[in-house]
């Protein structure tokens, strides 16, 4: 037997233990550890039943997700599980697997060919392969509707969202579930069972439906997927592969899903996904601040600026149980930022997302007030007020004055230096930048500015406070619009440049969209709000250089006090629904516009307007991470992916542009530089990379930048 699996005896019942820490991947080894297992349970007579189990927080989390990638470079292609999950299923003697933690992938798979399962109340089971941009591939669409029926066994296989051991028992999938402890409760249900006959769930065939019910759910769950998870290849073929469950003998409709998992699996959407996958943990890994350094306990906050984002980050906090001061500069800002926050909570409720109750709970625990008289007493205060250095930094000494030492300081600024905030306490040491994106109650991304001074403690209190508070936490270092918004800086440029060339507006949004943001680049503005650039702009005009190209229509039309979504129009117009529509009048003036300022019209194609979009991106992230402000690339695409729609099945941009392939990327970014200037000044670092034939992705590996 291998290290990573054991067999122990309790009274004629074997156990079968599977140790393979954190998280009991079907990594190679455990697999033939099972095999050899059951083979020795086989020749002992004493043995009348099987648990198997896993050690540790969990059952068995899936197969091994780095195995895929030595898979699809052609290092291993071992038989797969399917003939291990055989000969479980072939086993004369009861087999029950004892769920704990999560049974993800290849671990509900090979649960399903035991005998019968139980579980703990806490446990969960899913086939979450689409997220991984696969399909189960260990018969997992053809055990699956035969345990739980096809709606649920689609539903579960193209959402890939897991279920609770209650739900699992109510469709099937579990027989019973275990109060106390679960190995002993096991070990009791093996005893009853003991002398039963052991049903294979390859031959329970009564939950595959009939012919005409099912074309319904697949038709309905084929229409569901194309809007839902648009652009995605992996949940229409898990629909097919159950599809092949309900209509082939078992054995065919493996080898049906064998091929559509091999499909998935070679697919750059797939490599793209195992790359997020990865790198969503990678990003909690900062080389100069270990795992073990201690972090400060975070039993309340303050927030400061009850406003767009104010508000939004006070509810993220009180959702998370930390009790929050809202404070507001007046009366009458203080009852519009509750009013909000009040409706926010109120349509939660109304769309069934949590209960009155847990509604009137959060919102307990935000205290509103007009002083910083409690501020003594806070761990954390977020400032959120205007965006303006001056009152920043008025706003930071008084907290400095009133807070106690150890209360970390942190700016929602989107543009300012942190350090320059900093200078104005007694401890910059304390004082950080954790970037909400709006709304913050929604979005995921939480970008952690690393001042010059902040402490190695603080850094590490808010990469763990973002957890708490259910965002994905990215470290960052202080450039101006740090990561994320100094990317999207270039890219919305191009987009202008674009439209202003002679593209329509909607053949921009269309092209970004087909490519698989979750808006175009124009939309996005609209919807932000035009007028936020158009005052950044104006406060850093003095700082262009002149005879730099700049563009100029988002300003027209916000002198025109078209600023979006808020005014009714921007771009397009907007109906009361906020529904958009072209608005002949600004393709008018916008060619009007043009004509004034002479700038030669000409068709441009939609790979020319995603070419230079995103290589716009690119090429900024490139000069990012050359300076060290994102520690790997890899962290350039979490923050692209959470907090700007970028399509996760593309990876982000940086890997993105490694799958074009640098050389590709940097021959077209110098294109673009000839026709258009030196804006377009291919980044030192992209030009190295293209030259020494590698990747964005060993740049992390190679050098280890540090932000
Ligand atoms: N394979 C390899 N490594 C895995 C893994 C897996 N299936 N699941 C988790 N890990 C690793 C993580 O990379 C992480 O490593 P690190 O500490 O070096 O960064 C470590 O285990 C702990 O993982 P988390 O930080 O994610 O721990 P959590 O406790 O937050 O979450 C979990 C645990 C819910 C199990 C989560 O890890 C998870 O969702 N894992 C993936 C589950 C999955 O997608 N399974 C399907 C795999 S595909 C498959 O089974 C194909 C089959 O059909 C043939
Ligand atoms: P906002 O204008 O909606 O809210 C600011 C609030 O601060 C106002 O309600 C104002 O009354 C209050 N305020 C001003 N001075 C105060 C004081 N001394 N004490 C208490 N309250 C005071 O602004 P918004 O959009 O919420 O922005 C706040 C900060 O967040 C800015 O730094 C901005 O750059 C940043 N940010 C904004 C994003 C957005 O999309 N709106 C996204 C990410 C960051």
């Amino acid at each position: 037997m291998t290290d990573l699996v054991q067999l122990t005896r309790d009274n004629g019942i074997a156990v079968i233990t599977i140790n393979n820490p954190p998280v009991n991947a079907l990594s190679p080894g455990v697999p033939e550890g099972i095999s050899e297992a059951l083979d020795q349970i086989a020749l002992d007579d004493s043995v009348k039943a099987v648990v198997l189990i896993g050690g540790g927080r969990t059952f068995v989390a899936g197969a091994d997700i780095k195995e895929f990638g030595k898979m699809t470079s052609g290092r291993t292609r071992g038989a797969g599980l399917l003939p291990l999950l055989l000969k479980m299923e072939d086993s004369t003697k009861p087999l029950i697997v004892a769920i704990h933690g999560t049974a993800f992938g290849g671990g509900l798979e090979l649960a399903m060919a035991g005998h019968y399962r139980v579980a703990v109340s806490s446990a969960q089971v899913g086939q979450p392969e689409v997220k991984l941009g696969i399909i189960p591939g260990a018969a997992g669409t053809q055990r699956l509707p035969r345990l739980a029926g096809v709606a649920k066994a689609v539903e579960m296989c193209t959402t890939g969202n897991p279920i609770k051991a209650e739900e699992a028992l109510k469709f099937g999938i579990v027989d019973r579930i275990i109060d106390g402890d679960l190995l002993t409760g096991a070990l009791a249900f093996a005893r009853e069972v003991a002398a039963k006959p052991a049903p294979k769930t390859r031959e329970r065939n009564e939950k595959l439906g009939n012919a005409a019910d099912n074309a319904q759910i697949f038709s309905s769950a084929r229409e569901t997927v194309a809007k839902k998870q648009r652009g995605l290849l992996a949940p229409a073929a898990a629909i097919e592969a159950v599809e092949a469950a309900t209509k082939l003998p078992f054995e065919e409709g493996c080898k049906t899903e064998q091929k559509l998992f091999i499909e998935c699996l070679f697919s750059e959407q797939s490599k793209s996904l195992i790359h997020v996958f990865f790198s969503e943990r990678e990003v909690n890994k900062i080389p100069d601040i270990p795992k073990e350094t201690a972090v400060i306990p975070m039993k309340s906050a303050a927030v400061v600026g009850a406003g767009t984002m104010g508000g939004g980050i006070a509810m993220v906090l009180a959702n998370a149980g930390i009790p929050v001061l809202l404070k507001e500069a007046d009366p009458t800002a203080l009852d519009r930022g509750l009013a909000t926050i009040q409706l926010n909570y109120a349509n939660s409720v109304k769309r069934g997302r949590f209960s009155q109750q847990v509604a009137e709970d959060r919102l307990k625990r935000i205290t509103p007030t007009l002083t910083y008289d409690d501020f003594s007493k806070v761990d954390l205060v977020i400032e959120a007020v205007f965006e303006g250095m001056a009152l920043k930094k008025e706003v930071f000494k008084e907290l400095d004055r009133v807070c106690k030492p150890g209360t970390i300081l942190a700016s929602n600024t989107s543009t300012l230096s942190i350090d320059e905030i900093a200078s104005s306490t007694s401890r910059p040491e304390f004082v950080i930048g954790t970037h909400f994106f709006s709304p913050a109650n929604v979005m995921r991304l939480l970008e952690i500015v690393r001042g010059k001074a902040t402490s190695k403690e603080v850094i590490a209190t808010c990469m763990q406070l973002s957890k708490t508070i259910g965002k994905i936490g990215v470290l960052v270092g202080n450039c101006r619009g740090f990561v994320g918004n100094r990317m999207f800086g270039p890219y919305r440029r191009e987009a202008q440049f674009l439209v202003e060339e002679g593209a329509g507006i909607e053949a921009v949004d269309k092209a970004l969209s087909d490519f698989g943001m979750a808006m175009g680049p124009l939309a996005t503005g609209d919807l932000a709000g035009l007028d936020v650039g158009w005052r950044i702009r104006k406060e850093y005009r003095h700082l262009e250089v002149p005879g730099i190209r700049q563009p100029f229509t988002e300003d027209s039309l916000c002198e025109l006090g078209r600023y979006g979504q808020k005014t009714g129009a921007g771009w397009y117009k907007y109906d009361d629904q906020r529904r958009a529509t072209l608005d002949p009048l600004v393709d008018e003036l916008i060619r009007k516009w043009v004509a004034e300022a002479g700038v030669p019209q000409r068709q441009i194609s939609a790979q020319e307007i995603t070419d230079r979009c995103l290589y716009a991106l690119v090429n900024e992230g490139a000069r990012i991470l050359e300076e060290g402000y994102a520690l790997r690339a890899s962290d350039i695409d979490i923050i692209y992916l959470n907090g700007y729609g970028f399509p996760a099945y593309r990876g982000g941009p940086m890997w993105y542009a490694d799958t074009v392939g640098l050389k590709q990327v940097y021959e077209r970014v110098s294109e673009f530089q000839r026709h258009h200037g030196e804006i377009w000044r291919p980044a030192p670092l992209l030009k190295r990379l293209a030259d020494e034939g590698k990747t964005f992705a060993d740049f992390g590996k190679e050098e280890g930048a540090a932000a």
